[in-house]
């Protein structure tokens, strides 16, 4: 199962994608996540993305196709894969294809579009604190850690990302308008697309996900 989540930064896709990824046993793969560990570590990657993402630009396709497919390569893998992130504009969902297609012809079964207004996205990007130990999400008032601080699951210390700064918050929603919202009608062309109601609480938007994947 190669599902893909579609989203403005901010709708719940690395929250929904963790849950799915537990219940079906199948790696959650982020493009962001993986990109912020590159650039903790200091690889070559990571130097090169680290400023790209603090300014919310979009880090070069070629890059992106590199990590993709090797991490599509991994054993974990061979049963599917949740992409949180990945595609982002239309090269790379073609890019996305190719990898696929190369890989024992395997492709795109869904793609989960969750709609959320940009108000609502605002508010909970600004209060996120993101887990840099084990990437789990939480927000201070929707999805509180319990002492406010610490990961509930690792116990790393929480932080606010870079990219989380109002300036970048509304430079990374324009870049979402202008070259990963052609992906709904690209997607919806070829019959993959699901539209979720993103708003509502975490759970309200977990039992729409996972009804969509069950059908
Ligand atoms: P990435 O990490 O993918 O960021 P994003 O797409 O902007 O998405 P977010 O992670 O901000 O939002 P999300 O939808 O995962 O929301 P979350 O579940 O955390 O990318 C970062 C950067 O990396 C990019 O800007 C780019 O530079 C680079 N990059 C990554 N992929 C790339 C690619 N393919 N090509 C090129 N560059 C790439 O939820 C948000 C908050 O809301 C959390 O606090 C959460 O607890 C809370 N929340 C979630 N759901 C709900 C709910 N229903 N109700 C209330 N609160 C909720
Ligand atoms: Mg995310
Ligand atoms: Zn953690």
């Amino acid at each position: 199962m190669l599902l893909v989540f579609l989203g403005p930064p901010g709708a719940g896709k690395g929250t929904q994608a963790a849950r799915l990824s537990t219940k079906y046993g199948i790696p959650q793969v982020s493009t962001g996540d993986m990109l912020r560990e590159a650039v903790a570590a200091e690889t070559e990657v990571g130097l090169r993305a680290k400023s790209i993402m603090d300014s919310g630009q979009l880090v070069d396709d070629d890059t992106l196709a590199e990590l993709v497919r090797d991490r599509l390569a991994q054993a974990d893998a061979d049963g599917g894969a949740i992409l949180d992130g990945y595609p982002r504009n239309t090269a790379q969902a073609t890019t996305l294809d190719e990898i696929l297609s190369d890989a024992d012809s395997r492709r795109v079964d869904r793609v989960l579009f969750l709609e959320v207004a940009e108000d609502v996205l605002v508010d909970r990007l600004s209060k996120r604190r993101a887990c840099p130990g084990c990437n789990a999400n939480f927000h201070l008032r929707f999805n509180p850690p319990s002492d406010g601080v610490h990961c509930d699951r690792c116990g790393t210390e929480l932080i606010q990302r870079e990219d989380d700064r109002e300036a970048v918050v509304r430079d990374r929603l324009g870049v979402y308008r202008d070259s990963t919202e052609p992906l709904v009608d690209f997607y919806s062309e070829r019959g993959l697309l699901a539209r979720i109601d993103g708003e509502g609480d975490i759970d309200e938007v977990w039992d729409r996900v996972d009804a969509t994947v069950r059908q």
